[in-house]
């Protein structure tokens, strides 16, 4: 029987990539995106297209009207990062993180969940992070929306396993897509501070999928591979990791202490100047 996925955010990076590779296997894919001129050539590679903004209840709620036969499958993928020393940031932009990377991915797995338990067969999957693990300096609230999605996937995959709903996180590292770069397009300039830490933050944060780093890093498309998979398994993993870049920095954090995973931070990433 084939499958019906929604997925968000898939005007570029693991969202379309994601779409592609469950429509070519055979999948039914509702790609979505804020602004559906985004993803109209996705129609071509055997996708439906939707508005869906994670900010909005009634775009959500739209959204998931819109497919009458059911979603089998949730990819909740849409996000983005935010750069800028935990002071720095103003809270309003705070907010807006949260806003889309937690309540929005939530809310739309609040608003899935009821059909998937009345036919006791369905799965949630949340695009997270390694950084829901650990923490880079400079990109502090990302990785706290991060950390939420770890907690709060947790106790759904508990919540929903009775009633034969699967609940999974996939964890990848550097993964080679635009959210580096539009989150230092976006971040805030302010004179203060940390003006010089945000400015080596945003350098560092635009070269993780290139040089030498870029080696670590995998792409969007592997990132969609490893979705087919767990939506193909029987029994999937709570988590995946993906890209090299997830293993070494997960394992790095497991391993030392605070203080020596801080002082491997010191002597790799920039440092505020008083
Ligand atoms: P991306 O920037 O290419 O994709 C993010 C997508 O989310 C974009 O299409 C954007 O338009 C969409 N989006 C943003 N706000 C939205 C909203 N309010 N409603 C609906 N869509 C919205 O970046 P990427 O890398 O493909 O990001 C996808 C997910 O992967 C994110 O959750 C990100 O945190 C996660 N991730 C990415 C990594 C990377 O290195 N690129 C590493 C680990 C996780």
């Amino acid at each position: 029987m084939t499958k019906t996925v929604l997925i968000t955010g898939c005007s570029s990076g693991i969202g379309r990539a994601t779409a592609q590779v469950l429509a070519k296997n055979g999948f039914e894919v509702y790609a979505t995106a804020r602004r559906t001129e985004s993803i109209a050539d996705l129609e071509a590679d055997g996708c439906k297209t939707l508005a869906l903004d994670v900010t909005s209840e009634e775009s959500m709620a739209a959204a998931v009207a819109a497919i009458p036969q059911g979603i089998d499958a949730l990819v909740n993928n849409a996000g983005i990062q935010e750069v800028g020393a935990i002071e720095s940031v103003p809270m309003d932009r705070v907010r807006g993180l949260f806003e889309t990377n937690v309540f929005g991915p939530v809310r739309l797995t609040q608003l899935v969940l009821p059909q998937m338990r009345e036919r006791r067969a369905g799965t949630i999957v949340t695009v997270g992070s390694m950084n829901g693990k650990f923490t880079w300096p400079g990109t502090g609230y990302y990785c706290g929306t991060k950390h939420a999605l770890e907690a709060i996937s947790d106790a759904l995959r508990y919540e929903t396993r009775p009633f034969g709903v699967k609940t999974v996180l996939v964890e990848p590292g550097f993964v080679k897509t635009p959210l580096g770069k539009t989150a230092v397009g976006r971040r805030v300039q302010e004179p203060g501070p940390y003006a010089s830490f945000n400015d080596e933050v945003a350098e560092v944060t635009s070269s993780y999928t290139t040089g030498a780093l870029g080696m670590l890093a995998c792409s969007a498309e592997a990132v969609g591979e490893t979705i087919l998979k767990a939506l193909t398994s029987d029994k999937p993993r709570a988590r995946y990791r993906v890209a090299p870049s997830a293993g070494l920095f997960m394992s790095l954090r497991k391993v030392l202490p605070d203080a020596g995973f801080d002082a491997l931070l010191r002597s790799q990433m920039p440092k505020p100047k008083p």
